[in-house]
């Protein structure tokens, strides 16, 4: 999909000579002398329309006004949710349509937020996975314009960075939509290594070997299930100064999650294909931060595999032994994100690392607890947990802190290991983050638990490219901190 930025006046844009022409309109709307303001004036006094989100009139071949269709949209207030659910209103008859260009005409500028929630709903409601299918299959959408009313400098770039998130949104998708056949760990670290055609990006795929050599015997007990061979992924994004401490992503890749020999159960076990959700939402940061350049650095971690029943298995009962010395017992094969992510905390040490945050599909808890609508938050500095809430808010991408009491690791206790790899169901969410800050005490950590917002179900069914949004605004935040000159 192509986007484009224009400053247009509504006058203008009644002259635009495009195939649909899909003006906005918010409580705040006030007509001018234009053809396009004179037919929205008319049918809100006929009531047949309002400035209510999701609110639709369509008109064909009007006088005065060039574009051969015009939709005419309600956006209420014009919030972040306001646009999202006008945009949902809008989709299907663009969907049913096969409308393949279109111009979004807003009447007032905005802000940055306007031109994301506009843009980023529009890609998400059109966008459609083609991978696998046996004909082709892809979104008629092809170019869109956004015509806002001036256009400064500050909104040039909000466009621009708006565009670089909506690409990592989209590869984040892709990702995590394919099938584990489609997506294996191998394939995972290819994708990586094609991120790294862009000049700031540097990338290095491990394998069993280098893995067994850096003593990593957690992440190594889940793949040994699986003819699949593991991999490791390292990316590197260098904007700033070779100094300059980087933020680590830490990604879980289990392409596939039976539970191992504490098998799941077989309704909705397609859906575990996503369990490399958090993996995913790392490759499209990358590929948005080549985009953008940000002045900063940022290394992302992926450990992938497979996790499979099998005569090789590991066992529940058996003891492992970490990168980091800890023995870990396995009492649940289920419980494995954070048997893979353990070590690659561990391996972060070594990049001391202004700040580590690891996003998982770790928790069926999780779902419990927040739903689809928040991703779950821990850190351990509130600092670094009002930046992620912030960041989620401006995003649009939302998450929510919960707490990491020491008293929540006594769940953990193991009488013969170090730590157990599950607690009971109680603050199963919880106690998950506790096993990992275990991994995670020489830098300042935070967890994101995606399992209930990286998916939807139902009809929808698909990946969301969720963090990504979030993940990137707190970035670029640490990048105009970073660039503000001291006084
Ligand atoms: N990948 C799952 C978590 C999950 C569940 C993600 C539902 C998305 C939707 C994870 O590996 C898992 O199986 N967790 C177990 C942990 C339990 C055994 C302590 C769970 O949540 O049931
Ligand atoms: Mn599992
Ligand atoms: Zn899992």
């Amino acid at each position: 999909m192509n986007f484009e930025l224009k400053a247009l006046s509504l006058a203008a844009a009644s002259k635009l000579r495009t195939d649909t022409l899909i003006v906005l309109i918010s409580d705040q709307f006030q007509a001018g002398q234009d053809p396009l303001s004179a037919l929205i004036s008319k049918a809100i006094k006929a009531k047949d329309f309002s400035s209510k989100s999701g609110q639709m009139l369509q008109a064909y071949a009007s006088p005065g006004i060039s574009a051969s269709k015009v939709i005419f949209l309600g956006i209420s207030k014009g919030t972040p949710q306001d646009i999202k659910s006008g945009l949902n209103a809008l989709i299907p008859s663009l969907k049913a349509s096969e409308t393949q260009a279109l111009c979004l005409v807003s009447t007032d500028s905005g802000n940055a937020q306007r031109i994301q929630s506009l843009l980023v709903s529009l890609a998400d409601g059109t966008y459609v996975y083609g991978t696998t299918q046996s004909k082709p299959v892809s979104r008629s959408l092809r170019q869109v314009t956004l015509a806002l009313p001036s256009v400064t400098a500050a909104l040039e770039t909000a466009f621009k960075t708006t565009v670089a998130m909506i690409r990592g949104i989209e590869l984040a998708k892709e990702w995590a939509n394919r099938p584990a056949n489609h997506a294996t760990p191998s394939m995972l670290g290819k994708a990586a290594q094609a991120l790294a055609k862009s000049a700031a990006i540097s990338c290095e795929v491990l394998g069993p070997k280098d893995v067994a050599k850096l003593g990593m015997g957690s992440f190594m007990s889940v793949a040994q299930g699986s003819a699949e061979p593991l991999r490791f992924i390292v990316l590197k994004y260098q904007g700033g100064a070779k100094t300059d401490a980087p933020t680590v992503l830490v990604g879980k890749g289990i392409t596939f999650d039976t539970g191992g020999i504490s098998l799941k159960p077989a309704p909705e076990m397609d859906e575990m294909k996503y369990d490399m959700g958090g993996a995913a939402s790392v490759l499209g940061v990358f590929h948005s931060l080549s985009q953008i350049k940000p002045k900063i650095n940022v290394v992302g971690l992926i450990p992938a595999c497979e996790n499979m029943p099998d005569g090789l298995a590991v066992k529940p009962g058996d003891v492992v032994t970490s990168m980091s010395g800890q023995t870990i017992e396995i009492l649940n094969t289920d419980a494995e994100g954070r048997l893979i992510l353990c070590d690659a905390l561990t391996y972060a040490e070594r990049f001391k690392p202004k700040a580590v945050i690891d996003i998982a599909t770790l928790t069926g808890a999780c779902v419990i607890a927040l739903g689809a609508v928040r991703s779950g938050m821990f850190a351990t500095e509130d600092d670094l947990a009002h930046r992620l809430q912030q960041a989620g808010d401006d995003a649009n991408d939302l998450c929510w802190r919960l707490p990491l009491d020491d008293a929540y690791s006594e769940a953990l206790k193991s009488n013969f290991a170090d730590v157990a790899n599950v607690g009971g169901r109680a603050g199963g969410a919880i106690t998950a983050a506790k096993f990992l800050h275990r991994f995670a005490k020489k830098y300042p950590w935070a967890h994101l638990d995606i399992a209930g917002t990286a998916w939807k179900g139902g009809a929808a069914k698909g990946a969301t490219g969720r963090p990504v949004g979030l993940l990137l605004h707190y970035l670029l935040s640490q990048a105009s901190t970073a660039t503000k000159s001291p006084k």
